[in-house]
Order: C-alpha cells, then structure tokens, then sequence
C-alpha cells in the first residue's frame, strides 16, 4: 500500500504550526502531500497560487514534501493521488470537535481513507491562520508564528 498521505487545508497562510505538523508528517509518510483546498466560496487574504508559493518556499528543502492544491471532495482527491492517509494537526480540545466530526464524515465517504491526528508542539497551541491575519492586520509582530518570508509577504498585503 502506498505511504502516500495528504496533509489538507486553507493555510492563508501557512503557520509555524502547519509547518510543526509537516515537519512530523513527512517522517512518518512518503511522500507527503500539503494540498490547498480550492473554495470559490471563500476569496482568503492570499489567492491559491500565492498560498502555493508560499508553501512551496516553506519546504523547499524537505525531502519528500510535495505541494498540491485541490477542489471537491478531499477523499476523491486522496484517492486521485494513490493515497489512503488524510494527515491533521490537533492543537487543543477545541480542535477536537471540528475534526473528529470530519474524519467521521470522511470515514463514511471513503472507509478505507484513515485519518491521522498529529500534535504540534505545544507553543503552537494558540496559533491559527486567522490570528496570524488578524494581527498582521493591527501591524503585529509575526517572526513567532510564521515562516520570514510569509511575514514579509503578509506586512506588505495589508499595507497596500
Ligand atoms: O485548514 P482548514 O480550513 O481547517 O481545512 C479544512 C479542509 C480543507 C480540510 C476541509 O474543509 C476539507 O477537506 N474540504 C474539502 C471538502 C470536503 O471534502 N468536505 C467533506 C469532508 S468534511
């Protein structure tokens, strides 16, 4: 069985904690795949293309890490890829519900997809995304929670 899994998500941006995650994920399974969900009902702070990029940059030099972008179903998307293993990050209890009614969901659509709960270390508890933005916004200080080049990108985005 191939050791193919996908790490998905909306990553705008991609976070220290993402990265945590990525980190343990690809020396567990290979190759890992970060996949970026495509939502047209969602615009996010970074397009698609950018969030790829940046990523991209992110784990240049990882071995084994590839990085996708994806729309539909991510189980279809997991089985288009050969894969068999969806990767998530939990950071708290908080988390818990969210995820485990979506790997629920997952698992009733495709049994055979297993999903894999990783923990980031535990400074990244309080990290996500959307606090990333939010003090970018109020012109923050991001060198903690993100990765040098997103928080250049992300200073730059709300200054224009
Ligand atoms: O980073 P996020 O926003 O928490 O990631 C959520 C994501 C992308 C994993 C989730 O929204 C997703 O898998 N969307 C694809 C649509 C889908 O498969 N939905 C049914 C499963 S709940």
């Amino acid at each position: 069985m191939s050791r193919l899994a996908v790490y998905p998500g909306s990553f705008d941006p991609l976070t220290n904690g993402h990265m945590d995650v990525i980190r343990r994920a690809a020396r567990i399974f290979r190759p890992l795949v970060v996949a970026v969900l495509r939502n047209p009902q969602k615009a996010g702070l970074f397009s698609v293309e950018e969030r790829l990029d940046l990523i991209r940059k992110s784990v240049e030099t990882m071995e084994g890490v590839e990085v996708d972008s994806f729309g539909g179903l991510l189980v279809d998307y997991v089985k288009e890829r050969g894969g068999s293993r969806i990767v998530r990050g939990i950071r708290a209890l908080s988390d818990f519900e969210y995820e485990f009614q979506m790997a629920l969901m997952n698992r009733r659509l495709a049994p055979d997809i297993e999903t894999v709960f990783l923990m980031a270390r535990e400074e990244y508890t309080f990290l996500s995304s959307r606090l990333v933005r939010e003090v970018a916004l109020l012109g923050g200080a991001l060198d903690d929670f993100v990765p040098p080049h997103i928080a250049r990108l992300l200073h730059e985005r709300v200054q224009s």
